[in-house]
């Protein structure tokens, strides 16, 4: 199956008496939720969406976020939606906001489309925390903020249930750099690359340009790709056709430092093929991987052009690949997914170079609209795109059922 473009194919605990009665009516709702029975018999559960977000993919997450809120609310669940402008704060939209036809411009200004807000996002979450039962979040933000442990930690404080990677794998996911560091050390392949702080950048910039020129001269290939260590979207990403000028370097890191005060410098691979796996699963005994996917790029790499652009990228979810590298794929996805501890779903994204395969990077909250490479590999494999987003509810109210939630009393101090 050939889909066409794919936006975003391109991720508390003890209180009072009166915190933890209120935990307790809502753990009672998630365990007649979260039980054994198959997905399509259990109760319906309240879910918020929260969409938008104060990053690049804002309106991606529009798309996506309503598409979730859709197919869930066809499964019977009562679905509300949640609006984070780029500003940070948040909105309790109506139903008709919901509506996919509203265009992307119209969410700029939440009042006229009906509402009520704005909350700064600690109130907004207490608020849906002190409905009875709370509502599970279904978070369908992208990029910072998001999907960076961010907004999950704000729903750990608050006690809510959410989807997806927790707070440390939401943040290692996000983080390049912290994301290679780990799975390198546990030999799975990733591009040669060096970590650049602008730190060390504003303390000796000629040893920092002269020592990634090294580096470029150590590869095969000389040129290096420099992207920010937590960002998506392909934003602040550049090509140094040549580091030894220092000029064309000293710009390339100029323009990811603009966005973060980390970046890093990794070998280029030339047009590489793009392959994308996705996972669902709380951990290793229940994880299923679909895909892969691949991604085509029109233009020099997937940037946030071929990526955004109607028309410029294609994709498809049956892609030539052979036996022996399918397998590979589905080993490092799983691999790499529970090395960092993923919870609920992510995607897992492989570059493909002279016959080498590497190890990307991992997106915990990929594109999810409905023709997103996510959503569509496992459509290929026989999960719809409802399926799919039930699929990963029922995941995050497991993960709560099963969860020990502490409640100290002085008498359990040391
Ligand atoms: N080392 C590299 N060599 C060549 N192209 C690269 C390299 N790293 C990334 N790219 C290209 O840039 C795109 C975006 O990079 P990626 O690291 O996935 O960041 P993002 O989180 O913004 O998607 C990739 O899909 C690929 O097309
Ligand atoms: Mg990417």
């Amino acid at each position: 199956m050939t889909t066409g473009r794919v936006p975003g194919a391109g991720a508390g605990d003890a209180g009072d008496a009166g915190a933890a009665g209120a935990r307790g009516v809502r753990g009672a709702a998630r365990d007649d939720i979260a039980g054994d029975e198959p997905v399509g018999r259990r109760s319906p559960v309240p879910v918020a969406v929260l969409l938008g977000g104060p990053s690049a993919e804002h309106d991606v997450s529009l798309v996506s976020g309503r598409a979730i809120a859709a197919a869930l609310e066809a499964k019977g669940h009562a679905v509300s939606g949640w609006l984070i402008g780029l500003d940070g704060r948040w909105w309790e939209l109506p139903a008709t906001a919901l509506d996919p036809r509203v265009p992307a411009t119209a969410f700029d200004d939440p009042a006229s489309l009906g509402a009520c807000g704005p909350y700064a996002a600690a109130g907004a979450v207490e608020l849906l925390a002190s409905h009875d039962p709370a509502p599970a979040v279904f978070v369908a933000l992208h990029g910072p903020f998001g999907e960076d442990g961010t907004v999950q930690a704000l729903c750990e404080a608050a006690g809510l249930t959410y989807t997806g990677a927790g707070v440390a794998a939401s943040a290692v996911g996000m983080d390049k750099s912290l994301f290679k560091r780990l799975v390198a050390g546990l030999d799975m392949p990733v591009v040669p690359w060096r970590d650049v702080s602008l730190a060390a950048f504003e303390a000796g910039r000629g040893a920092v340009l002269e020592e990634l020129a090294r580096f470029a001269r150590s590869l095969d290939d000389p040129r290096l790709m420099v992207k920010p260590a937590r960002l998506g979207s392909s934003v602040g990403m550049r090509i140094v056709r040549h580091p030894d000028d220092p000029d064309e370097l000293a710009d390339a890191l100029g323009e990811a430092f603009r966005f973060d005060d980390r970046a890093l410098a990794e070998a280029y691979l030339d047009h590489p093929r793009e392959l994308e796996m996705a996972v669902l699963g709380n951990g290793p005994e229940d994880l299923e991987t679909h895909g892969p996917g691949e991604a085509f790029p029109g233009r020099e790499f997937y940037d946030y052009v071929a990526k955004y652009a109607d028309g410029v990228s294609r994709t498809t979810t049956s892609p030539d690949v052979d036996a022996d590298l399918r397998a590979r794929l589905h080993a490092i996805a799983r691999a790499a997914y529970t090395a960092i501890g993923v919870e609920g779903f992510a995607r897992v994204d492989f570059l493909l170079a002279g016959g080498t395969l590497y190890l990307n990077e991992i997106n915990t909250i990929p594109g999810f609209t409905p023709i997103s490479l996510f959503p569509a590999v496992c459509a290929a494999e026989g999960r719809p795109f409802a399926d799919v987003c039930e699929r990963i509810l029922v995941l995050a109210l497991e993960r709560e059922r099963r969860r020990r939630r502490v409640s100290l009393t002085r008498a359990d101090l040391p």
